[in-house]
């Protein structure tokens, strides 16, 4: 079983991949958070796999509500392992998985990023180059999964502390300070309500309205086929829409999708 947690559907496509390899299941993390329970097959699983994105070299808060839940309800001899797709790098975000949350198998993957509030997007040549190393890293990662092999893989970055432990806070602060809005243009398609993972949307009279409680995942603002969601720097920097990149790196002859 795989748990997934995806804003824009960079997550959602490693955790595929890594269960085209495996052979294994992908499980919604929203869906598990909505329901409050886990799936009923977990009791017997022997691996159990969480793929998510990082947040502010944090992970993000939904995915800890999870994790805390994954471990209250894991059998004690499952190999746990995750992948945290970054654009970058995590800093110190991924240490309490293994210190307090006893994953055995840790691995990063660079895919193409999607922060625009304040950072611009990668071009289409850098982010189809994260397309490609990520296909040939998680061949790997599922080889080590497969044998259930320890690992830690995973790229902190320089000051990894200040990242995590400093401006990990301050990005918290900026993401209250400054909230997705509509800016015009919305047409109430509703589809933002459909993308949000945190159900921090909702329709009244064909206009979104915020709940308060937004993450800034960014599912919204790429998503909005009007281009009427915008944060910060956002709107000057585009919209990431990963099938796009996808097209323009298409898996090798007889390799992977
Ligand atoms: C709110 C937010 C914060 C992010 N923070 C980081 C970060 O600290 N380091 C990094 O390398 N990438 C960062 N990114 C990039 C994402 O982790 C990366 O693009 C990820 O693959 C997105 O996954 P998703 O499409 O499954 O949501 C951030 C993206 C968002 C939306």
């Amino acid at each position: 079983m795989i748990f997934c947690f995806s804003a824009t559907g960079n997550s959602r496509w490693v955790a595929g991949e890594l269960a085209r390899h495996l052979s294994d299941q992908v499980v919604d993390i929203s869906d598990c958070l909505r329901r409050r329970s886990l799936p009923a097959g977990l009791a017997g699983a022997a691996r159990v796999g969480v793929v998510f994105p990082i947040h502010g070299w944090h992970v993000p808060a939904p995915v800890g509500r999870f994790l805390r839940m994954l471990s209250a309800g894991l059998p004690g001899a499952a190999y746990r392992y995750a992948v945290c797709t970054c654009g970058d790098d995590v800093g110190k975000g991924l240490a309490g998985l293994r210190r307090s949350l006893g994953f055995g198998a840790v691995w990063t993957v660079a895919m193409p990023n999607t922060y625009v509030p304040m950072f611009a997007l990668d071009s289409p040549e850098v982010a189809s180059g994260k397309i490609a190393a990520a296909r040939r890293r998680l061949a790997a990662v599922a080889g080590d999964v497969l044998a259930c092999r320890p690992a830690w893989e995973v790229r902190e970055g320089g000051f990894p502390r200040l990242k995590t432990y400093v401006l990990h806070p301050l990005f918290r602060l900026y993401v209250r300070l400054r909230p997705v809005r509509e800016g015009g243009g919305c047409n109430g398609c509703g589809r933002c309500v459909r993308l949000c993972p945190v159900d921090n949307l909702r329709l009244s009279a064909g206009r979104p309205v915020f709940l308060g409680h937004c993450i800034h995942c960014m599912a919204c603002v790429h998503g909005c086929p009007q281009a009427a969601l915008s944060s910060g720097g956002s709107a000057r920097r585009g919209q990431y829409r990963l099938e796009e990149t996808l097209r323009l790196c298409p898996p090798a002859e007889g390799g992977n999708k």
